[in-house]
């Protein structure tokens, strides 16, 4: 029996099996650009923060001349974490806990006992193991890959291809943005759950009232992210993207009038959603941990001039930290269902989901590499 209206989802397996969630981290996770830390978080050097990124822990700090650095964090004597914290910062070295070997900013070996009596010891060589990076957008993403792809045709181009062109998203200025909040999420759900959440919108007119109030749009079920270069429009007498629909902060003055009373997302594969709206935008970063649990941190990006000023960001950040907890609430509640014999052979797409096969064909051929 076939309906045309119908698409078929993964199956059940896709969201619990611990096998498919360790591929997922080896072909896809530790292949592909990962946005792992916000630059001003790391705003000098020798200032850092640990982050999982697939199955490895990340070292990203900032080496003497400002430029962002990235490490495997593990010792290459006998392979103790190097920084056990999440976040600190060091003068001049990493020292390590057990036997104190000790690495400079660039990851080169500096110091060890004894270190001067082994002068063979290449101390490049058994530095600590570098990551790529790259800063955009005011983040570091790091990839570990050894030949990492394109980044202009993966991250940059998932912008291009949504918004129709690059300038669209360089508008708002996002590297020089400040975050005025940031909340993290623990979610109990798989994280291919949270995209499939996210690029659709036929859930909005029952969870989301706060949303389809300031984009009536929304009530008809067709995300943002249908049609090439669509924003959803604020409806008449919304003065701001906020949980009431009162007037926001003030509006990024590059935007242009296209941009003006519309929200736009953006799903950056694997781990990145890019929500933009006149006066601040909203990037969310996914650390998947396991098949059925992503820790998703959520940052609300301002002028600096609006959060040096301290004015009242309530309202504002409170419109997204609804979505986000009816959203993953959504998913929570999705999460066992995945593992039910209703589920064996998976669900169904509606045609205003239909573009998440898509994202299903991507996943598999991933796995399938
Ligand atoms: S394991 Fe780090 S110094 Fe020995
Ligand atoms: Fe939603």
């Amino acid at each position: 029996m076939t309906s045309p209206s119908l698409i078929p989802t993964l199956a059940g397996s896709y969201y619990t099996d611990p096998a498919i969630f360790a591929a997922e981290q080896e072909h896809i996770f530790e292949q592909m650009w990962f946005c792992a830390v916000r630059g001003q978080d790391i705003a000098t050097p020798g200032a850092f923060k640990t982050v999982r990124v697939g199955r490895e822990s990340v070292l990203v700090s900032r080496g003497p001349d400002g430029g962002a650095r990235a490490f495997l964090n593990i010792c290459r004597h006998r392979g103790a974490t190097l920084c056990a914290e999440e976040e600190g910062s060091v003068k001049r070295t990493f020292k390590c806990m057990y036997h104190a070997w000790a690495y400079d900013l660039d990851g080169k070996l500096v110091a060890a006992p004894n270190l001067v009596k082994m002068p063979d010891i290449d101390r490049v060589e058994f530095g600590l193991r570098r990551v790529h990076v790259r800063e955009w957008l005011g983040y570091v993403w790091v990839c570990l890959a050894p030949s990492p792809p394109s980044f202009e045709d993966e991250v940059m181009g998932a912008c291009e291809e949504r918004l129709g062109d690059l300038a669209a998203v360089e508008r708002y200025g996002i590297d020089s943005l400040t975050v005025g909040r940031r909340i993290r999420y623990d979610v109990k759900a798989n994280w291919k759950l949270i995209i499939e959440n996210f690029m659709e919108c036929y859930h909005c007119a029952t969870i989301h009232p706060e949303l389809v109030h300031v984009l009536p749009e929304f009530a008809g079920g067709y995300a943002a992210q249908y049609y090439v270069g669509h924003g959803a429009e604020f409806g008449p007498g919304v003065e701001g993207f906020t949980v009431d629909g009162s007037a926001g902060v003030t509006t990024i003055a590059g935007i242009a009038e296209e941009q003006d009373r519309r929200y736009f997302a953006v799903t950056i594969k694997p781990q990145v959603f890019l929500n933009l709206v006149p006066d601040h935008v909203i990037l969310h970063r996914m650390f998947p941990l396991a098949a059925d649990r992503t820790i998703v941190e959520c940052d609300w990006l301002y002028l600096p001039e609006v959060v040096a000023a301290g004015k009242d960001l309530t309202n504002s950040v409170e419109l997204f930290d609804r979505v986000n907890r009816q959203d993953f609430e959504a998913c929570e509640r999705t999460q066992p269902g995945m593992a039910s014999r209703a589920y064996a052979n998976g669900g169904v797409l509606v045609p205003s989901e239909h573009h998440i096969s898509a994202f299903h064909d991507w996943l598999r051929g991933k796995l399938e590499a």
